[in-house]
């Protein structure tokens, strides 16, 4: 099978039965993605593809052969930190850190969403121009993400932040 990961060309030989996540994790090493409920139901498993996000766990790799696939070990470079993570630091936005990966991808993502202007359940005026972004909004377009921790408030502090004030932060190193 053939992915482009993190900007890099991969290729890899694994069972056809394989999910993404499990390839990821087991056959080459990107252990940043975590599996919490392996159905579906918690978000640890989110990366992003092409730029969308997804739940990996419930992907099978075979679909995914020539797509661009960014995990959390992607986002940072240099060595330095996504803007996004340096704002989970700074706002206490993980505890354990277990959720955390899936919290950044899915965060990346849902900020592409909302500059493509795609509605939510709670998005009040739904001809408006562009969503109006406010708290009930994150909350609700995060929600696909658990932590048990318990982090929400400084996960949501560090993505209005990062990904709603300064939207740019929110285009670069998905590498779609
Ligand atoms: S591990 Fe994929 S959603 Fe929980
Ligand atoms: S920081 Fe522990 S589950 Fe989210």
């Amino acid at each position: 099978m053939n992915f482009t990961i993190n900007g890099q060309s991969v290729e890899v030989e694994a069972d056809i039965r394989s999910s993404l996540l499990d390839l990821l994790r087991n056959s080459l090493g990107f252990t940043g993605t975590k599996k919490g409920c392996d159905q579906g139901a918690c978000g640890a498993c989110t990366v992003l593809v092409d730029g969308e996000r997804i739940n990996s766990c419930l992907a099978l790799a075979v679909q995914y052969q020539g797509r661009n696939i960014t995990t959390v070990e992607g986002l940072g470079s240099d060595g330095a930190l996504h803007p996004l993570q340096q704002a989970f630091v700074e706002h206490d936005g993980f505890q354990c850190g277990y959720c955390t990966p899936g919290q950044l991808c899915s965060a990346i993502g849902m900020a592409r969403e909302i500059e493509r202007n795609i509605p939510s359940v709670v998005t009040a005026d739904l001809s408006a121009d562009s969503v109006a972004i406010n708290e009930r909004e994150l909350r609700e377009r995060m929600s696909g993400n658990l932590c048990r921790c318990g982090a929400y408030n400084g996960i949501i502090e560090a993505i209005s932040e990062t990904l709603v004030k300064t939207p740019a932060a929110s285009q670069e190193r998905a590498r779609a």
